[in-house]
């Protein structure tokens, strides 16, 4: 005979213990409200997965800020701008010049280990690696339904859902279709990723865009560098020799002398490719934030500030609604998040069709590309644009 399921209750309820649902629980426990988060990863394999490396300024605020951990400011580095290379020239765009701002190159991997602990730290209720996990009565009387790692079955019953659950979110899945527009643009090309074991190349990240396609290096510390190289979706990373792959990278970045200190690849992965929003993000008591509602390519390196900037704005509502009964404050989460949400959705999309090639271009599209490279790099306007969008726009007030 099977058990009946263990009976727990809390006030939200978080699918989905990455960056996201962490940041969230960790903003809900300084206003004093109750969470439990659940994930089907465990600890180790979402410290294991590389991501982009790029905070924003209002990111790294809110890590510093609100007492997660001020290792961002140590251990990672500021970066004042980047270079963008195109017709064998560096360009570099000067963040702090045009716009006073800048950006730190921090990978997601940090900022997850940095909020696990934290939460650690302050006794929250964090459980990785459960499985079976399903929600119920998302709209009106969630419950979150799972194993957790030691085989127990449990349900927890929360007076509000939030679905921080990334791309395959199940709890997406819950809001009815006929509620829900989801928005997508295919793009006909993936990123080639390797982590190498090299000094690094240049003191700021390099978009750089050639005839054979975009490339972007980047970095993770003195001795580990990160880079990627647009590709077929379909290509295989293990046909790949380090020696192809170093051949491609030096080409596309090639031109005034500049090559990449090359090393030992580490690591090859295949990244897809996307442009995704479901709107609304609130049904009932359900409420999306980060990739279960929308994913951005990564060229404009916003997923992971999107996502927490979701949660800044959806822990204000909660803590209006639980707090102090503002429940119709609720009704603002949406509107706010998609507002920032839209801009990054344009911005990466417009850094992508700015720096890779396309299939069956013709001679015409490329010079186009180039003109329009060259009206930003020679432009205060365009370069400040530029500039404004990558360092990140300031939260929709309430
Ligand atoms: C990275 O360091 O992994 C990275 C940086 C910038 C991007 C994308 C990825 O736009």
């Amino acid at each position: 005979m099977t058990s009946q399921p263990v009976q727990e209750s809390t006030v939200v309820g978080i699918v989905g213990a990455g960056p996201a649902g962490l940041m969230l629980s960790h903003l809900l426990s300084r206003s004093g409200i109750d969470s439990i988060a659940v994930d089907t990863r465990t600890r180790d394999e979402i410290e294991h997965t590389h991501r982009a490396g790029i905070l924003e300024q209002d990111s790294v605020r809110l890590l510093t800020d609100t007492g997660v951990d001020g290792r961002v400011l140590t251990q990672g580095s500021e970066h004042e701008g980047i270079e963008l290379r195109f017709a064998g020239e560096g360009h570099r765009i000067d963040f702090k010049h045009l716009v006073g701002a800048s950006v730190w190159l921090y990978p997601q991997t940090d900022v997850f280990i940095d909020l696990a602990n934290a939460r650690e730290r302050d006794g929250g209720d964090v459980r990785f690696g459960v499985r079976d996990t399903k929600v119920l009565e998302v709209r009106d009387q969630p419950v979150i339904s799972f194993v957790d790692s030691e085989g127990i079955a449990r349900e927890v019953r929360c007076d509000y859902l939030v679905g921080a659950d990334g791309s395959h979110s199940i709890c997406r899945h819950e809001i009815p279709e006929s509620l829900s527009t989801q928005y997508f643009k295919e793009y006909p090309f993936a990123w080639f990723g390797i982590m190498t074991e090299a000094p690094m190349s240049a003191p700021e990240l390099i978009y750089a865009r050639h005839e054979r396609g975009f490339a972007l290096i980047s970095q993770r510390t003195e001795q580990l560098q990160r880079m990627y190289f647009q590709c077929d979706p379909a290509t295989d990373p293990g046909t790949w020799s380090d020696e192809m792959i170093w051949n491609e990278l030096q080409t596309r970045v090639s031109g005034g002398g500049f090559s990449l200190k090359e090393g030992p690849i580490t690591e090859k992965v295949v990244l897809p490719f996307r442009s995704f929003v479901a709107e609304p993000m609130r049904y009932g008591r359900l409420f999306l934030a980060g990739d279960a509602a929308h994913t951005v390519p990564p060229t404009g390196a916003k997923g992971l500030n999107l996502a927490l900037q979701d949660v800044k704005v959806l822990a204000e509502v909660l803590d209006a609604a639980v707090n102090l009964g503002r429940t119709e404050l609720l009704e603002t989460y949406g509107t706010r998040a998609l507002e920032r949400v839209w801009k990054a959705q344009q911005f990466s999309y417009r850094l992508t069709t700015l720096l890779h090639t396309l299939p069956g271009e013709t001679p015409f599209d490329a010079k186009r590309q180039l003109g329009e490279l060259s009206s930003i790099v020679t432009s205060t306007h365009g370069s400040a644009h530029l500039a404004e969008c990558y360092t990140g726009w300031p939260t929709a007030q309430l």
